[in-house]
C-alpha cells in the first residue's frame, strides 16, 4: 500500500502538469482542443489514482460517478450555447456545496481531534464552498431570468452585508478557539445567507465577472477540500482554477475598465438595468434592406464584421461566415473584431467562430483591430450592442463610461443587423444607431446575412 502510494504522488504530479498544459491549451482557440485533451487525461490519472489509494465506498462512488456522468453528458448534449454561462454558475454551486458536505463530514469525523492548522482548514474552506454554493445558484437565478432571483438594492443592503460578515467571521473564530460544533453550523449558515446578500444587489452588466470570480471562488473551496483530505492533486488543481478565474475576472474588469471592488460593491450593473429606450422615439435612424447591405459591401475594399450576442441568438455564425467567404472571394478584405466581453460568457464570440470554422487569422482581438477602424470602408454590426456603444467613450454620465469598446463609430459605413431599436444587455440606448453614416438592417440576424448572402450571389460583382 506504501509503495501505490509513492508511485500515486508521480501519478498526481503528471497529473497536475498535464492541467497545466490544458490551461495553457486553452489559452488559444487553436490549441483548445489538444488543451481539452490534457484535462480529460490529467483527470482520469487523478480519479483512477484516487480509487486505489484511498479507503473509498467504491459501490456508492460508482454509483455517484455514473449518475453524475449521465447528467453531465445530457446536460452538454442539451444546453443551447446562450444559456452557457447559467450552466458554468450551477456547476461552481456544485463545487461550493461539496466543500460545506466535505467540510462537515470531516468536522463530525468520529474520534477527530483537530489541530489548529486543520481547523482553519476546515472553516475556511467551508465558508468559502457555502458562499459560492449560494451565491452561485443565485447567479444562475439572475442569469436565466428566474423570479425568485430579483436583485435587492438601497442603503440597508451593505450594512446587512458586513453584519452577516462580522458574524460568519465571529461564529468561524469561535469555532477556531473552541472547536465548539453549533458555532460551525452557524458560521456555515451566515456564510450561505451572505452568499445570496452579497450577489443579489449586483447588476445584471456585472454578471460575468461574478461568475468568473465564482469560478475561482469553487477552486479555492476545492483547494480546501483538498488540504482537509490531505489530497494535494485537489489542492494543485483547485489552486489553478481559482488562480485562473481571478486573473480572468481582473482581465475582464479591465476590459470593461472598472475595479474588481467598484464591480463588487458598486451596483453599476443595477442602475444600468433601467433602459432609456423613451428616447428613442425622438431621434431619427436610417434603415435599409438586405440588398442595399449587399450593395455597400461589395463594393467597399475593406468590412469589418463585430458578432455580439444576437449572432449568438440567431446561431448566425455559419451564415456569417459564408457572407464573408463570399466577399473575400470578390476580393473585399474581410475580418471579424471580437470584444472580450461580447456575448454572454468569456470567449462567446471565439467559440462560435471557430465552430463556424472562421480563419484564426481573420480574428482580431480588439486592442489589435481599434486603430484600423478609421480606414474601414463598412462595419457589419450583427446582434452587438453595449460592445459598439460610443456613450463609454463620449458620454462621462453614462454608466459605462470609460469601458472599452469597438470603436465602429470610426468606419465611412456603419451597417447594424438587429431585430428593433431594442437596447442591450447594460440597457443603454446607443447613439450609433442614429448617425447619418449608419444603416440598420432589421429582421433577424441569420436570416437577414442569409439573404445579403443571396442577394451578393445574385449579382456578383
Ligand atoms: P448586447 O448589448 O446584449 O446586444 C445584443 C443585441 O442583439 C440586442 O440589442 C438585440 O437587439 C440583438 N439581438 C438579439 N437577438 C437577435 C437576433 N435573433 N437577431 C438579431 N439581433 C438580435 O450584446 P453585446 O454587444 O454582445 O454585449 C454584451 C453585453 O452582455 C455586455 O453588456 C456585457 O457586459 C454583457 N455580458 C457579457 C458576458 C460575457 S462574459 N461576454 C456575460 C454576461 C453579460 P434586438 O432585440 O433589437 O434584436
Amino acid at each position: 500500500m506504501e509503495n501505490l502510494a509513492q508511485y500515486a504522488d508521480w501519478a498526481y504530479l503528471i497529473g497536475a502538469v498535464l492541467f497545466i498544459l490544458t490551461l495553457r491549451g486553452l489559452s488559444s482557440p487553436a490549441t483548445a482542443v489538444m488543451g481539452n485533451r490534457y484535462g480529460i487525461v490529467g483527470m482520469t490519472l487523478a480519479v483512477i489514482t484516487t480509487f486505489f489509494v484511498a479507503d473509498l465506498n467504491v459501490g456508492l462512488i460508482v454509483i455517484a460517478m455514473v449518475a453524475g456522468a449521465a447528467i453531465g453528458l445530457w446536460r452538454a448534449r442539451t444546453v443551447p450555447m446562450t444559456q452557457m454561462p447559467e450552466t458554468v454558475a450551477l456547476m461552481h454551486s456544485l463545487v461550493g456545496l461539496a466543500a460545506v458536505l466535505i467540510a462537515i463530514a470531516a468536522v463530525l469525523h468520529a474520534g477527530n481531534q483537530h489541530d489548529a492548522v486543520h481547523r482553519f482548514e476546515l472553516f475556511i474552506g467551508c465558508f468559502i464552498g457555502a458562499i459560492t454554493f449560494t451565491a452561485s445558484v443565485f447567479a444562475y437565478g439572475k442569469l436565466a431570468a428566474r423570479k425568485w432571483a430579483r436583485s435587492i438594492k438601497g442603503g440597508w443592503v451593505k450594512p446587512v452585508q458586513a453584519l452577516l460578515a462580522v458574524g460568519m467571521l465571529g461564529f468561524a473564530g469561535h469555532y477556531f478557539s473552541t472547536e465548539s460544533l453549533p458555532s460551525f453550523y452557524l458560521m456555515t449558515a451566515f456564510a450561505l445567507v451572505l452568499g445570496v446578500f452579497w450577489i443579489a444587489p449586483i447588476g445584471g452588466g456585472d454578471m460575468p465577472v461574478v461568475v468568473s470570480l465564482l469560478n475561482s471562488f469553487s477552486g479555492w473551496a476545492a483547494a480546501g477540500i483538498g488540504f482537509t483530505l490531505n489530497n494535494f492533486m485537489l489542492i494543485i488543481a483547485g489552486s489553478l482554477v481559482g488562480s485562473s478565474g481571478a486573473i480572468l475576472s481582473y482581465v475582464m474588469c479591465r476590459a470593461m475598465n472598472r475595479s474588481l471592488m467598484n464591480v463588487l460593491f458598486g451596483g453599476f450593473g443595477a442602475a444600468a438595468g433601467s433602459a432609456t429606450e423613451g428616447e428613442e422615439g425622438e431621434k431619427n435612424h436610417r434603415s435599409g434592406s438586405p440588398e442595399d447591405a449587399a450593395f455597400l459591401m461589395e463594393h467597399a475594399d475593406s468590412v469589418v464584421i463585430i458578432p455580439g450576442y444576437g449572432m449568438a441568438q440567431a446561431r448566425a455564425q455559419n451564415a456569417v461566415k459564408e457572407l464573408a467567404d463570399f466577399l473575400k472571394e470578390e476580393g473585399v478584405r474581410v475580418s471579424f473584431a471580437i470584444h472580450p466581453v461580447a456575448g454572454r460568457m468569456p470567449g462567446h464570440m471565439n467559440v462560435l467562430l471557430a465552430e463556424a470554422d472562421v480563419a484564426y487569422e481573420d480574428v482580431k482581438e480588439m486592442d489589435e483591430i481599434n486603430s484600423d477602424f478609421a480606414g474601414t470602408d463598412v462595419v457589419l454590426i450583427i446582434g452587438a450592442n453595449d460592445v459598439v456603444n460610443p456613450a463609454a467613450k463620449n458620454d462621462p454620465s453614462s454608466p459605462i463610461y470609460g469601458m472599452p469598446i469597438l470603436e465602429a463609430q470610426r468606419a465611412r459605413t456603419v451597417l447594424v443587423i438587429k431585430r428593433s431599436m431594442a437596447v442591450g444587455y447594460a440597457g443603454l440606448d446607443n447613439e450609433i444607431f442614429y448617425m447619418d453614416k449608419t444603416m440598420m438592417i432589421f429582421g433577424d440576424a441569420k436570416k437577414v446575412a442569409e439573404d445579403i448572402l443571396k442577394s451578393l450571389s445574385g449579382t456578383g460583382h
